[in-house]
């Protein structure tokens, strides 16, 4: 069986052989295993100790991967996926330390006890654009979304005029902010599956990757029948005209995304014309407590509750981020989940 700790070292022929024609995911994960400097967002319990795969063998298996034209995956998205990192652990096992872009999977808990994997892309490490890579607090927050789903709804808006959309039976509308590789906004879509469609949003030079993402798991969004599309949307841009009661989404999603002083006012603005009045209407967001940004998670409180919002449930967790420290140990990051509701008529 694949997993992430062992006691013995498998053997390469354990692993999903070519010819047997495996799924995308079953060979990525695969190739998670043979990792030689394996990063994660996990407690140190959760790192591969030595060589999870006997060595023997390894360079032909990888060949054999690269040389496959895979014809029988669903996308060329995950064809390449599956080549980028069969070539990616060809290299490791070349010296070669700088690896230009990585696919990393990660396991979402769902409430029924199965885990669902998820495939993100994230192009090179050296690029300044923060949404290139997948953060803590994202990893954190697709972790606990299944339970966050299941909380009923606390906060009734008084004297609401828009209908509960738990009541119509509608699917229900998610919108997720400053998406970056995708990872909350693909957990929920594949948690609600088809009682909900997602809309995974960021800056133009980063919905290329995320779009990548979201077709690079076209296997697991067909499985759950979630519905996930990309776009577009830049939070200093006043959407002009401003959005209908019908367009306005009844659940807002958003992870790490506070890192200018321009970003409180400038998420809560967005987050304004965007959030449906109904009675269910939610707003989920995570973000770490670093002590630079400590104002801006401050003024983001403050300016969500001057809108009428107020906090239905909240939290503090632990996670560890991707960056060693100088001791070479992984780097604990406090964060900050909440979830908010309307408190009052607006
Ligand atoms: C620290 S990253 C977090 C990405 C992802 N949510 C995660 O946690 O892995 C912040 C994200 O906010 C996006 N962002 C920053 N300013 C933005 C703006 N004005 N409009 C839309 N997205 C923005 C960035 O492009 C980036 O993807």
């Amino acid at each position: 069986m694949i997993g992430t700790t062992f006691d013995e070292p498998l053997h390469v022929l354990d692993l999903p052989q070519i010819y047997k024609k495996p799924s995308g995911t079953e060979l990525l994960k695969a190739l998670a295993l043979l990792t030689l400097q394996p990063r994660t967002f996990g407690t140190s319990a959760d790192v591969v100790k030595g060589p999870a795969v006997q060595p023997a063998g390894v360079t032909r298996y990888l060949t054999s991967i690269i040389s496959s034209p895979l014809s029988w995956l669903d996308t060329e998205e995950l064809r390449e996926a599956v080549w980028d990192a069969a070539s990616a652990r060809l290299s490791e096992r070349s010296g070669r330390t700088a690896m230009p872009a990585m696919s990393r999977i990660f396991n979402i808990p769902t409430s029924s006890g199965e885990d669902y994997t998820l495939t993100l892309h994230e192009p090179s490490l050296t690029s300044d654009n923060l949404g290139m890579k997948t953060w803590v607090s994202s990893y954190l927050l697709s972790r606990r979304l299944h339970k966050l789903l299941e909380s009923p709804p606390e906060l009734v808006p008084s004297g609401s005029t828009e209908p509960s959309t738990a009541n119509t039976g509608k699917p229900l509308r998610a919108l997720e902010l400053g998406s970056g590789t995708g990872l909350v906004g693909l957990s929920f879509a594949s948690l609600k599956g088809k009682a909900a469609t997602i809309h995974l949003t960021d800056l133009p030079e980063i919905v290329p990757n995320l779009a990548h993402n979201a077709a690079l798991n076209v296997e697991l969004m067909n499985k759950t029948e979630a519905t996930v599309t990309t776009g577009v949307l830049d939070w200093s841009i006043t959407p002009n005209p401003l959005p209908t009661a019908e367009e306005r989404f009844d659940v807002i999603l958003a992870a790490d995304p506070l890192y200018s002083p321009l970003h409180p006012k400038l998420l809560v603005d967005t987050i304004n014309p965007w959030l449906s009045r109904g009675l269910d209407a939610r707003v989920v967001v995570e973000m770490p407590l670093r002590d630079a940004y400590i104002p801006q998670v401050q003024e983001f409180r403050q300016r969500m509750t001057d809108l009428g919002l107020a906090v239905v449930e909240e939290g503090e967790e632990v996670g560890y981020d991707d960056w060693e420290s100088a001791s070479g140990d992984a780097l604990a990051v406090k964060c900050w989940w909440s979830v908010w509701g309307w408190s009052e008529k607006v």
